[in-house]
């Protein structure tokens, strides 16, 4: 497994990997790898000859106020658990490799970056779109795996590369949870026992909703009302956003729910903010 910790690198590296033909897959990730990630590179692994991650904690999506220096990290474990995986390649730059002092251009997908998650963390969705332009140009992936439990991010990628003409293929992969139904995520170890012991209520409102909805045909105001009242009885939990939108344009939904809906949660418990999803149908 080669690992690269600057683009000259990664970009001789990826030539290597590339000659004779061979397709390469790429998934980003910001470390701290768990099953979610694991199950990733397996996707990628089932549909490219090559696979290459990318490690970067990226300081532009973060807010100043944000998790930035706390982010958890542990780099010689990630590295043990991608060998394991049979990964052909890391990208590891820090922060200095990846942007220079003066850099000045951006990338916004300007109206799915303002919304949700976009307006509880202004700024954030450009600082992934811009890093991920940037990670698709230095290693120039056939295929870029992303997980569905980051909906909004997904569309947001999808969207990106369909205006600019990006010419790599976005796969989105199911979320992956733990046994309780709490959806991996690398923030998961830092909430309290008892945060922990109450977030799986987050998979226990989208399980009743998802069974719910088809036989109980609810309109969107009412979903999202009994969605609400659902995460509110879970302990310490602080409900951000409870949002039925239509599943690709992410539009709000009201009235009946006629087409295709994605149900989409961000939910805090302490300083943790934990994310969820869910497509329903009619
Ligand atoms: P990170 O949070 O490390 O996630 C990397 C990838 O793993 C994302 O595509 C995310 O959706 C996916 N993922 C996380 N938890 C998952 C789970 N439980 N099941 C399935 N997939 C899961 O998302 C980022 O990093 C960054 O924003 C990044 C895209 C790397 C840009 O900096």
């Amino acid at each position: 497994m080669d690992i690269c910790p600057t683009k000259i690198q990664a970009r001789a590296t990826v030539a290597r990997l590339k000659q004779d033909g061979a397709s390469l897959g790429l998934v980003p990730t910001m470390g701290y790898l768990h099953d979610g990630h694991l199950t990733l590179i397996r996707a990628a692994k089932a549909a490219c000859d090559k696979v290459a991650v990318s490690i970067f904690v990226n300081p532009t999506q973060f807010g100043p106020n944000e998790d930035l220096a706390t982010y958890p990290r542990d780099t010689d474990r990630d590295l043990a658990l991608l060998k394991a995986e049979g990964v052909d390649m890391v990208f590891l730059p820090d922060p200095a490799e990846m942007y220079t002092e003066d850099a000045q251009t951006i990338v916004e997908t300007t109206d799915l970056s303002g919304i949700l998650i976009g307006a509880l963390r202004p700024g954030h969705f450009r600082g992934v779109a811009t890093v991920v332009t940037k990670l698709f140009n230095i290693l120039q992936p056939d295929r870029a795996f992303f997980g569905r439990k980051d909906y909004q991010q997904l569309q947001v990628i999808r969207t990106m590369v369909r205006d600019l003409d990006i010419p790599v293929e976005i796969v989105g992969v199911p979320t992956v949870r733990e046994d309780d139904g709490l959806a991996m995520s690398s923030r998961n170890v830092r909430l309290t026992p008892e945060h922990r012991a109450a977030a799986p209520a987050l998979n226990a409102a989208l399980d009743w909703a998802e069974q719910d909805l088809p036989l109980n045909p609810h309109t969107a105001e009412e979903l999202a009302a009994d969605i609400t009242a659902r995460i509110s009885d879970a302990d310490g939990a602080d409900i951000q956003s409870v949002d039925i939108r239509d599943a690709e344009t992410l539009a709000l939904l009201t009235g009946p729910i006629t087409a295709p809906a994605v149900i989409l949660l961000a939910v805090r418990f302490g300083a943790v903010l934990l994310i969820d999803q869910r497509v329903v149908a009619p």
